[in-house]
């Protein structure tokens, strides 16, 4: 039900209730993708809608064809009155109004209407808001778009690689907190309870989990059969420095440089979307502290002072378009 706030606090969880996810920080490194693993199959019902899967599977979601994805909204009359909605957004129409999908249809790009969908039906994962000490549903979600939006502009300005798709992989780039939430709440508070100005949340799950939500997140993403750009930028939004210079994975990636360019590319523009948004008060958790990227980001993306100015500019004002997002 929307609006509906259910609260939770953990605050000084005894260790005992935190049952078996909680390991110790002294967890091997090497057992990290088995307990990830063993999580996916804690997470339930937390998956992608059929509808979604099936524009993934069939090729809409890249631009391939629209049928999954006009069967789909014929099946779900929330998804369109949402999608709708957005659609409407001054992200997407500065015109009059759609006055319906149909007409959005025949103006928006439709491998971009797919991929609005997909996230218009992961939101539904966000409703009701819940609270878990100072972790929010409704403030990860603002934090997830916002970042979206934000890597979405950098990629466009920058030039560096697909702002569409880009678009989705900042706005599911911290989904692994929220598949955390589901699987053990109670952990979860452990970790918001420590998390603050010196302790990003990455780093208080690794001390006292023996995994993160970048982690979890990758497994998430691609569990839904979402892209490879989505899964690495879930992976490495708070290490880009490990995509960009190919020391990620097991080594034997390839040219984790980045193949083709775009991997790094997405990578670092959420990366630096990722650091803004949470530094202009739409952080994960408010507004919250994290170091600057490297100068390899700026470097890969080609960003000077001059352009660092005229992106900032432009991410204000697409923040607030950003709210009606919902
Ligand atoms: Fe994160
Ligand atoms: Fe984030």
């Amino acid at each position: 039900m929307y609006g509906k706030i259910e609260s939770i606090r953990f605050r000084a969880t005894p260790m005992f209730f935190l049952g078996p996810i909680m390991t110790t920080p002294t967890a091997s490194i090497a057992s990290v993708p088995l307990r990830i693993e063993s999580l996916l199959q804690q997470l339930g019902d937390f998956g992608l809608a059929a509808g979604a899967r099936e524009v993934i599977r069939c090729g809409d979601f890249d631009g391939k064809g629209n049928r999954a994805l006009a069967d789909w909204l014929s099946d779900d009359r929330e998804l369109c009155q949402r999608l709708l909605r957005w659609c409407n957004t001054p992200l997407y129409n500065l015109a009059r109004p759609f006055r319906s999908l149909e007409e959005a249809c025949g103006v928006m790009d439709g491998c971009e209407l797919a991929r609005l969908a997909v996230l218009a039906s992961v939101r539904g994962h966000f409703l009701p808001d819940r609270q878990v000490d100072q972790y929010h549903r409704e403030t990860l979600w603002s934090h997830s778009i916002a970042v979206g939006a934000a890597a979405a502009i950098i990629s466009r300005t920058t030039g560096c690689g697909d702002p569409s798709l880009i678009f989705v992989a900042g706005s599911l780039h911290d989904i692994g907190l929220r598949a955390s939430e589901q699987i053990n709440p109670q952990a979860l508070g452990a970790v918001m309870s420590l998390v603050d100005e010196l302790s990003p949340i990455h780093e208080v799950e690794r001390e006292l989990l023996g995994w993160d939500h970048a982690c979890l997140g990758e497994a998430v993403v691609r569990h839904w059969g979402l892209p490879e750009p989505v899964a690495l930028v879930a992976r490495y939004h708070h290490e880009p420095e490990q995509v960009l210079s190919g020391t990620w994975g097991d080594g034997a990636s390839g040219d984790g440089a980045s193949g083709d360019g775009t991997w790094g590319d997405a990578v670092a523009c959420v990366a630096l979307a990722n650091y803004r948004c949470s530094r202009a008060g739409w952080g994960t958790v408010g507004r919250q502290y994290l170091p600057t990227p490297s100068q390899p980001v700026f470097a890969h993306l080609g960003i000077d002072q001059g352009l660092l100015r005229v992106l900032w500019q432009q991410l204000y004002v697409a923040l607030e378009s950003v709210k009606l997002l919902r």
